[in-house]
């Protein structure tokens, strides 16, 4: 049985003493003046989206954000756990802060996320790393207010990890960075166990937010002028699923798209396991939802997906690709993929060449397998050489990007609606639908706004345009 634990808004309100005590503590210490905190993401949009909403309770704290660890009276780094480099990247990170904190020993160092929530990491941490004066999980950011009264009233070292299915938070505001983009999070954790992966164990059990809860959000992104809206989600095509309300991802697609405004509403990352024909024909009847989707297949080879346990097949994949195509005319597809999964051959590594070729991406995210421990494939045999697996890396990656520039060469002549986002240099960029960029000369003053761009050229894989 999941445990789930949805915090009620009483729950919340709990924080509320703890506000004021830190509060008081910071204009204690600086005369009423107001403290800075540091906040840096690492990972995935899920952990960016989790740190604007601990900055909305910083902001409720008094705080104001720094862009730099230096001058900051609060750090705090949200980590990542999915690849060993991303752990490894936290650590040095981290251990450079070593030499701040002893000049400026009053500093609170804060350490969250999926890393953290790995019990043999948060142990290292604390034995290793004595500076760090707080570490907690994923299931406890809500609890921010509290644990950092603990910590600085009390004047001692916490570690905060309680074992969870999940917790479900409404209530928290986000302090957005992006201008005229937000992340809004419709669902949390991963029930799918791929044998690889460690976001299922770090991040709990599958959950959803109310419907209701997320159209508010979006109706207010939309009034307060959002022209971008991401809605965030490990699986995030399996939305609604177990829960009483029967919305599921593509209803909930509808119901937004009907949400007055000037937006376009992209969303990540979706499980072709639960990518339906529903799901496409609703992207094709829904004039503010992109077309373009990015939709992982991880390998192209049947031995390798199952050994993944990934809960389909390369031609089921391909029959997405081609229903997809039918129904909504120009999508374009990005994917993820992992090569050398333990026992991957040649043979399977070249099926995943043919998928790649056969399909056509606008663009990868390509991986070498990186073992994660507690996860099932930490433990299969893995006779493959790590300099091969990076030749094979290297190939895939030099496909992709002949197959990427040709397609660029495609867009030259055609016309596309595209967001102006800002100005580099004498050009302004402008995000396509696709998410590809295309630097156009003029409409600096109209950053934030959409425009009819005509794609004028394409070197080096950038292109170029002007604004119609
Ligand atoms: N939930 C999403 C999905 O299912 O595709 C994203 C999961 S993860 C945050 C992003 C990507 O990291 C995955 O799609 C996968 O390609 C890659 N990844 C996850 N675990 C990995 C590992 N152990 N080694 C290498 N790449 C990994
Ligand atoms: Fe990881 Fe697979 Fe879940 Fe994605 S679907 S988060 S790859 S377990
Ligand atoms: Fe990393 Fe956690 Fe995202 S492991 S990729 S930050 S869900």
């Amino acid at each position: 049985m999941s445990q789930i634990h949805v915090v009620s808004p009483e729950e919340l309100a709990k924080q509320h003493p703890y506000i004021e005590k830190v509060r008081a503590f910071y204009a204690a210490r600086h005369n009423g003046g107001a403290p800075l905190a540091y906040v840096r993401t690492y990972g995935c949009q899920q952990n960016v989206s989790d740190s604007e909403r601990m900055k909305g309770l910083l902001a409720q704290m008094g705080f104001e954000f720094t862009e730099t660890p230096d001058d900051a009276d609060f750090i705090l780094y949200n980590t990542c756990a999915v690849r060993e480099h991303a752990e490894d990247r936290v650590f040095g990170n981290v251990g450079a802060l070593k030499a701040l904190k002893r000049r400026r020993p009053e500093v609170l160092i804060a350490l969250c996320g999926c890393m953290v929530q790995q019990e043999h990491i948060a142990e290292k941490i604390y034995k290793s790393y004595p500076f760090v004066g707080l570490v907690f999980g994923t299931h406890v950011q809500h609890r921010l207010p509290e644990l950092m009264a603990s910590v600085l009233l009390r004047q001692r070292r916490l570690v905060e990890i309680p074992a969870c299915d999940g917790v479900l938070v409404e209530g928290i505001p986000a302090v957005r960075d992006g201008g005229f983009k937000a992340f809004v999070p419709i669902m949390y954790g991963c029930n799918n166990f791929c044998t690889y992966c460690i976001v299922p164990y770090v991040r709990g059990r599958e959950r959803s937010r109310p419907p209701e809860a997320i159209l508010e959000e979006v109706r207010e992104l939309a009034a307060q002028g959002y022209k971008d809206i991401t809605l965030l989600g490990q699986n995030v095509n399996s939305y609604g699923k177990g829960e009483a309300h029967g919305v599921n991802f593509p209803e909930l697609l509808r119901r937004i798209n009907a949400i007055e405004g000037d937006f376009i509403i992209r969303f990540m990352t979706s499980h072709p396991k639960d990518a339906t024909k529903e799901l496409f024909d609703t992207i094709a009847a829904c004039e503010k939802v992109t077309r373009h989707f990015h939709l992982p297949f991880q390998s192209g080879s049947n031995r390798v997906l199952k050994a993944m346990n990934r809960g389909y097949t390369r031609e089921q994949y391909l029959d997405l690709i081609a229903y997809a195509r039918k129904v909504v005319p120009g999508i374009s597809f990005t994917s993820d993929v992992i090569v050398g999964f333990p026992s991957e051959q040649r043979e399977d590594f070249e099926q995943t060449l043919d998928l790649i070729r056969q399909v056509g991406f606008a663009s990868l995210f390509t991986f070498i397998f990186s073992p994660r421990e507690g996860t099932p494939a930490a433990a299969m045999p893995d006779p493959i050489p790590a300099a091969e697996k990076t030749a094979w890396f290297t190939e895939m990656t030099a496909l992709q990007e002949t197959l990427s520039a040709q397609r660029l060469q495609q867009l030259v002549g055609t016309e596309c609606r595209a967001l102006l986002e800002q100005q580099t240099g004498d050009c302004v960029e402008a995000r396509l639908p696709d998410n590809s960029i295309v630097r156009v000369n003029g409409g600096a003053d109209r950053i934030g706004q959409y425009v009819t761009v005509r794609i004028t050229g394409a070197r080096n894989y950038v292109l170029t345009g002007e604004i119609k």
